[in-house]
């Protein structure tokens, strides 16, 4: 989709959906925004429909003839409670009009869309209104979808728009390989998309296959991999920026292509969505992607630990003691705790590279999705003031995180096991908790770390906001920010 911005005083018309946001206090002005005579049917419509512009409310006029189709409204509430997330949810409503109709032109009025940030959340909104995940069946004849070509913006700001735009179609693109199914995406083709990627960014790629994540002592991520027909491994993308990096990052995604629970299998309920597992593994392509897309003067490093959990004679067993990359060693009390395995030996390969600060995404408990709930995902950090910038830029992206404790002594006990330095699971209370305190274990002291645990939120059972259902590469946008902030973009 192309953003075109308006001259001055013009007036949105033209295109097929016309698109108004508007505060609740919303006078007569704000309507002129549209042509004059829609103005005066707008006018009339709005009390008709006793709408009102509060959060979210949504009015759509149809019209009868004329290029526009409709005019679609969207309440941005009180204008001193807006938030970026109402211009994004605005931005995608409307586009979403259009597609949903097949329409292919939009005309957009926003208030504020001069500011750059406001532009990006408007940029997301509208790129994340195209997305939808298609591929697997017929399509019938009233299904008319189809992404609109151009928007026409009566204000905004064309920088900001183009980074909201890469933010949210690297983001879909995520979601697109997050979406497929465990018969396509394993761990081979997984390293396939990779490998894709890396030739597109001209990002340097380094994949580690089976014999030498063994030479090398990656144990953990091997055991997990093992029961599984496509072996696993351990996937290393890294974008260096032309100009000078002003800091260095790893990104570690969880990379398990489907999560049967091994061994200790799951029951067929819990292994619906366990496709989703690799989304943290998705969301770190994605970041990688849009760094180098955005060009931001920071080294980037995506590392993935690529495996798939089965059952099978070869498969790792409860009991077992692993020896993981930094030599601690592991007893495996339930091979359905495996995420954080493959995340031991990443993120200790990740420490390696001497990154100034490492941020992981994991798909890792169901105890965090009971503690928060689906729409939001837990964040934990040995850097409070890590985290705490982290928290600031998610209450701008949309995505919800909330950061729980790591400092409970008595917890931190059950990690621990007494034939090995750890336990692989600190069972049901705190366990999302546990998780964290047992990758901390991982992370090189003295390496600023969040752990991002989205089980759950990674994938919408129904739409809210601007997800559609199936994958949502929730923090994919968060973290992008973040890097787009330290990189001094606003
Ligand atoms: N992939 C799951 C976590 C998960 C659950 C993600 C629901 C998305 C939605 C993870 O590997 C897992 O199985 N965790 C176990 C840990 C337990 C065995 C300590 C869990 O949450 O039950
Ligand atoms: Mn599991
Ligand atoms: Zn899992």
């Amino acid at each position: 989709m192309n953003f075109n911005i308006l001259p001055e005083d013009s007036r949105i018309g033209g295109k097929n959906v016309l698109g108004l946001a508007l505060f609740e206090d919303f006078t007569k002005e704000d309507l002129a925004t549209l042509p004059s005579s829609l103005g005066v049917l707008v006018g009339m419509s709005i009390p008709r429909a006793r709408f009102k512009a509060k959060k979210g409310n949504t009015l759509v006029v149809p019209l009868a003839d004329g290029e526009a189709q409709c005019i679609a409204i969207f309440g941005l509430g009180k204008r001193e409670d807006v938030r970026f997330d109402d211009y994004r949810k605005a931005a995608f409503t409307i586009v979403r009009q259009a597609a949903v109709k097949g329409l292919s032109t939009v005309a957009m009025s926003i208030p504020n869309a001069e500011d750059r940030l406001v532009s990006r959340a408007i940029g997301e909104g509208a790129a994340l209104g195209c997305y939808r995940f298609e591929k697997y069946h017929e399509h019938d004849e009233d299904d008319i979808f189809a992404v609109p070509h151009s928007a026409d913006m009566l204000r905004g700001n064309l920088e900001g728009l183009e980074e909201g735009k890469i933010l949210a179609e690297s983001q879909c693109y995520a979601r697109d390989i997050a979406n497929e199914p465990g018969n396509v995406v394993n761990p081979e083709t997984f390293e396939e998309f990779a490998r894709t990627l890396a030739e597109e960014k001209h990002l340097d790629i380094r994949v580690y296959h089976a014999d030498e994540l063994k030479s090398r002592g990656m144990n953990a991520l091997l055991s997990v991999g093992s029961g599984s027909a496509t072996p696993p491994r351990l996937i290393h993308l890294t974008y260096s920026p032309a100009a000078t990096p002003v800091a260095a990052l790893s990104i570690v995604g969880k990379g398990l292509t489907f999560d049967s629970g091994g061994l200790s299998i799951k029951p067929a309920d819990a292994m619906l969505t366990m496709k989703g597992d690799k989304t943290g593994a998705c969301v770190a392509l994605a970041v990688i992607k849009a760094a180098a897309e955005l060009e931001l003067p920071i080294k980037l490093h995506a590392i993935v630990g690529a495996a798939e959990n089965m059952p099978s004679g070869a498969a790792y067993r409860p009991d077992d003691v692993i020896k993981a990359y930094n030599g601690k060693t592991i007893e495996v009390n339930n091979t359905d705790a495996e995420g954080r395995l493959t995340l031991a030996d990443a993120l200790a390969y990740a420490c390696e590279q001497k990154p100034d600060a490492v941020i992981d995404i994991a798909t890792l408990t169901g105890a965090c999705a009971v503690a928060l709930g689906e729409t939001t995902a837990g964040l934990f950090t040995n850097d409070d003031k890590f985290g705490d910038d982290f928290l600031a830029i998610s209450l701008d992206s949309g995505e919800r995180f909330w950061k729980l404790p790591m400092d409970d002594e008595n917890l931190r006990k059950k990690v621990k096991s007494p034939i090995a330095d750890l336990v692989n699971s600190g069972g049901r209370y705190g366990g999302a908790i546990t998780a964290a305190m047992f990758l901390e274990s991982f992370v090189t002291k003295g390496t600023p770390w969040i752990h991002l645990d989205i089980a759950a939120t990674d994938f919408a059972k129904e739409p809210y906001s601007y997800y559609i259902k199936g994958a949502t590469a929730f923090g994919m946008r968060t973290i992008t920010s973040y890097l787009l902030r330290k990189a001094g973009r606003a």
